[in-house]
């Protein structure tokens, strides 16, 4: 498979696996806005809304991004050969000009510009969502995910998806990357479980939150159950 065959097979890849999640969401009428942490070139992005959109799934949509690819690396659980600073970079207009071409009408999604640990960390008072049925987590490092976790740590609710689209992605000598801070962060959460629910491509895992309370005898955080 020549590389733009691979590239039109992961598109498709992941618009199949968030057509599921959005079909499923409204199945189950689980409400809640889209957060996208990690947007660049929208096209995960503009696939959601058009899957809400089919669905008839009345989510929020918001694009969580630096705008200016990819951070330093903050130490060795950062390490891939393919992630540089800087890398991905999608300026913000370009962003935007995308989502008008595809129709997204400027009241349906809002955008919050800037590093993690700036907009995703206290003292930060812009705009945030508190009530989230899906968080798609496509920024990569270790550190930037561990940053969106502890984010969504008091917003986890039953019901929820959270998908990883790199915890595929790791490094030759350690566990790193996405997979890395979701192992760490679901070891350390309590009150949910964290069912594994579709792997997408080559590169993503998804899971489902449930309320442990809700799963008689088990203790496991991840579980095949
Ligand atoms: C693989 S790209 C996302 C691709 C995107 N989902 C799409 O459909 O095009 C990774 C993105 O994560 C962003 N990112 C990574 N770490 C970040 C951080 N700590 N703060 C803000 N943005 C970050 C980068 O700017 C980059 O746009």
């Amino acid at each position: 498979m020549d590389s733009i065959s691979s590239m039109i097979a992961e598109i498709s890849h992941r618009k199949e696996f968030i057509d599921m999640a959005f079909k499923a969401l409204s199945f189950n009428e689980i409400a809640g806005d889209y957060a996208e942490f990690g947007c660049a070139s929208g096209q995960t992005f503009r696939c959601a809304y058009s899957a809400a959109m089919s669905f008839g799934h009345k989510a929020h949509f918001w694009a969580f991004d630096s705008f200016e690819g990819l951070p330093p690396r903050a130490g060795a659980r950062d390490g891939h050969p393919k992630w540089e600073p800087g890398k991905m970079r999608q300026p913000l207009p370009g962003f935007l000009a995308l989502l008008k071409e595809h129709g997204m009408a400027e009241e349906s999604f809002s955008v919050v510009k800037g590093f993690y640990d700036t907009t995703l960390h206290e003292p930060f008072d812009g705009p945030r969502p508190d009530d989230i049925c899906f968080a798609y987590v496509d920024c990569d490092l270790y550190s930037s995910t561990a940053v969106v976790l502890d984010f969504l740590r008091p917003r986890l609710k039953h019901g929820m998806i959270i998908a990883l689209d790199d915890y595929y992605c790791y490094s030759t000598d350690q566990l790193s990357g996405e997979r890395a801070a979701f192992l760490e962060f679901a070891a350390n959460v309590s009150g949910f479980h964290f069912l594994p629910y579709r792997p997408f491509g080559w590169h993503g895992m998804s899971f489902i939150v449930e309320s442990a309370s809700l799963i008689p005898h088990t203790s496991r955080r991840i579980s095949h159950a």
